[in-house]
């Protein structure tokens, strides 16, 4: 605070205490003239009430004198007369640290119990799952879907099936989550050219069985060595460069022909940010917690 609004303040704060002060002083002295018959001679509601005088009681009188003192000492006390700190030293933000550690305090017992328990039998915990939620919804959702169901405008997977583009296990979610992902898939339709980008398509669309172009899908075989390097020789994928299968029905970005060629002519690069920096181990757990109970 500035020296100006300090002094501002302090400047209120004097004034008005010591006008209220004032009024209270001079309450107790003033002498209101009072008729023979005891009242004012104020006449209200065409004469049916008059107003009469009575002293304050003492009790009020000593309630509004010590709200003064109290205010004093109040301010003397804590953080309000302008800049002065308060001879306690409290502040809000203090007292918000204090009640994180106190609760970090709290939460790290939880931790360690949560941490020495495999997600797969943490899931049948609600609280841990709960939790897990919480961390899902926060850093999660906007990618892969309120329910964990993925989005193929982004290419982010399903985390609920037992399909995964660089595995499955619980040491490999964990990394998948702390260190990020980038797959990358080059765009091939240059070195393929349109009718070439048409025939693997059609190739790629027999893969998995769906319904296809047979005789496009012949010419686009040998094509396919080109795929193979990353997809393997027979299109099953290759969790090392999170290379997806190509013969079953799960599909990042969509397994109708339009996508296939769209993903074939001008790649694909599917980027999932790294958290280590912003979640600890314990949420990385609880998450991937919540994500084992979702999918049965
Ligand atoms: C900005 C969007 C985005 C956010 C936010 C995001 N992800 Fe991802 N995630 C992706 C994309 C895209 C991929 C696929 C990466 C690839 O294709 O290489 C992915 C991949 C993954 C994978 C690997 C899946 C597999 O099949 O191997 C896991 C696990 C995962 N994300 C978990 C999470 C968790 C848990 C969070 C929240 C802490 C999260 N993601 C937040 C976009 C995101
Ligand atoms: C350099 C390695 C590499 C090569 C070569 C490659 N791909 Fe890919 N492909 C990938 C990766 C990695 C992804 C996942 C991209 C992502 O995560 O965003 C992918 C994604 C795809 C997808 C999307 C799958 C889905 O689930 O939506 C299709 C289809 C595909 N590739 C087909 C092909 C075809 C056909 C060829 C050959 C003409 C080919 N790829 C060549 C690495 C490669």
């Amino acid at each position: 605070m500035s020296t100006f609004w300090s002094i501002w303040i302090m400047a209120l704060a004097v004034t008005n205490m010591g006008i209220t002060l004032f009024l209270f002083l001079w309450g107790q002295r003033v002498e209101i003239p009072v008729l023979p018959d005891g009242t004012t001679g104020h006449v209200w509601a065409h004469g049916v009430l008059r107003e009469s005088v009575r002293k304050l009681p003492r009790w009020w009188v000593w309630m509004s004198a010590s709200m003064f003192a109290i205010g004093v000492v109040y301010l003397a006390l804590y953080p309000g007369f302008g800049s002065h700190k308060g001879l306690l030293g409290w502040t809000s933000h203090g007292e918000l640290a204090r009640d994180v550690a106190n609760n970090r305090a709290t939460a790290r017992g939880f931790d360690a119990y949560y941490l020495s328990v495999a997600p797969a039998e943490l899931a049948s915990n609600p609280a841990a799952v709960q939790l897990g939620e919480r961390i899902f919804i926060d850093n999660c959702a906007a990618c892969h879907g309120r329910h964990a169901q993925g989005n193929k405008l982004l290419g982010a997977p399903n985390l609920i099936d037992a399909d995964w583009l660089y595995g499955g296990d619980d040491a490999t979610v964990k990394t998948s989550i702390l260190n990020g992902r980038h797959g990358t898939m080059p765009p091939l339709g240059e070195a393929l050219g349109e009718a070439g980008v048409g025939n693997v398509a059609n190739y790629v669309l027999g893969l998995s069985g769906a319904a296809h172009d047979a005789q496009a899908a012949a010419a686009g075989q040998p094509m396919f060595a080109l795929c193979a390097a990353c997809h393997g020789p027979d299109g099953k994928g290759n969790p090392a460069l999170g290379a997806p299968n190509l013969t079953d029905t799960v599909w990042l970005y969509g397994g109708d022909l339009a996508a296939i060629k769209q993903t074939i002519v001008a790649g694909r690069s599917g980027v999932m940010p790294a958290w280590q920096s912003r979640l600890q181990a314990v949420d990385v757990h609880l998450v991937l917690t919540w994500m084992r109970a979702q999918s049965d």
